[in-house]
């Protein structure tokens, strides 16, 4: 595995990398578009074979600079954009052979505890991935105990969402709450009859804040179906997810959207569904990162990948993909 690195402390080992290289076929040749730039290790491998073309995007600009190295040692072949993946389609054209998404944080922004995105942080309240509209600060302080709660609840699977905003909002009532130390504190305390000693206390509230603070789910939504709209008949969409909210969305659009969706659906009015399927057949089944790198890479054991190709039936925007996960969107969309 090629560990990636940006200084000798940070680094960031790409998941799944070889199934991701086996399911982007590169030997073919083509453009390829890394959605989640990150280490660059996706990249950087795609580029290894002659007739790849990769652009890259991510919203991080710390990540800036390993991108203008690779675009110096591949003249012509990388191009690096600092964007949200939703805004793929006003970047790019039409004709993509494949598109990648590696969702999440990287190792390296977990890493650097300044950011506020680990546990262990003593730092102030951030989590902002890169052209995030507020910090974790904003949010903490700002959001009332319902709209809290529900970001918790349901973002973060947490069945201690209500405690837990509780203590959140009497906390604050003494004192601002800005340091992440601070907030762990409180979900501690909220959580001392549960204490699970699998997981940390922390790690379900702050999957939860991470992705409302970063309109996670809201940029894979509308990145998925940008995506598909670039992309060339028999062209691929292949993305690695971590945790179940993502899964659930990418299985349903695959497979709701492909020509094996045996049963009409009320958003295929007219035609028959298999003219307006957006892919085809979708047989994969989830794959998962192998024993041995579970035991090298501890960030990859909820890693899982899945992959459809384009068919070349016309875009339709896929409404029920956005209406059935309306629950999560309109709670990104609560106002800080
Ligand atoms: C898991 S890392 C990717 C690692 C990468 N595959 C590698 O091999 O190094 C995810 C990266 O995606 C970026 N990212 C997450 N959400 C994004 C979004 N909506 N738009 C653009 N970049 C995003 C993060 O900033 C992070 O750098």
């Amino acid at each position: 595995m090629n560990k990636k690195t940006i200084s000798s402390e940070i680094s960031h080992f790409p998941v799944m990398l070889s199934e991701v290289i086996e399911a982007s076929l590169p030997l073919k040749g083509g453009t390829f578009v890394d959605c989640t730039f990150g280490g660059g290790g996706y990249s950087e491998a795609l580029l290894s074979f002659p007739n790849t073309k990769v652009i890259a995007l991510d919203r991080d600009n710390n990540v800036v600079s390993t991108a203008k190295e690779l675009e110096k040692k591949f003249k012509n072949r990388f191009q690096f954009y600092q964007s949200r993946f939703s805004q793929i389609d006003k970047i790019l054209k039409n004709d993509i052979d494949t598109i990648i998404f590696d969702l999440g944080l990287s190792s390296i922004q977990l890493n650097n505890l300044k950011r506020g995105f680990s546990f262990k942080s003593k730092d102030k309240l951030d989590m902002r991935m890169g052209l995030s509209d507020f910090s974790l600060k904003d949010a903490i302080n700002n959001l009332s105990q319902e709209q809290l709660k529900l970001i918790i609840k349901i973002l973060g699977e947490e069945n201690e969402a209500s405690i837990i905003s509780k203590n959140i909002i009497k906390a604050r009532s003494e004192k601002k709450i800005t340091r992440v130390d601070e907030l762990v504190k409180i979900i501690e305390k909220s959580k001392r009859k549960n204490l699970s000693k699998k997981i940390n206390p922390s790690t379900k509230t702050f999957q939860a804040l991470r992705i409302f603070v970063n309109k996670e789910i809201s940029e894979l939504v509308t990145g998925i179906i940008n995506a598909t709209k670039l992309l060339k008949p028999g062209g691929k969409i292949i993305i690695v997810s971590f945790h179940s909210i993502e899964d659930k969305i990418i299985k349903y659009f695959f497979k709701n959207y492909s020509k094996n969706k045996s049963k009409p659906s009320r958003y295929f009015p007219e035609e028959k569904n298999e003219n307006l399927a957006l892919f085809e057949k979708y047989t994969n089944k989830v794959v998962k990162p192998s024993i041995d790198e579970v035991n090298t890479n501890k960030p990859s054991r909820s890693a899982k990948l899945r992959y459809a190709t384009r068919s070349e039936n016309k875009f339709v925007y896929p409404s029920s993909l956005v209406q059935k996960f309306k629950k999560y969107l309109e709670i990104e969309a609560i106002n800080v």
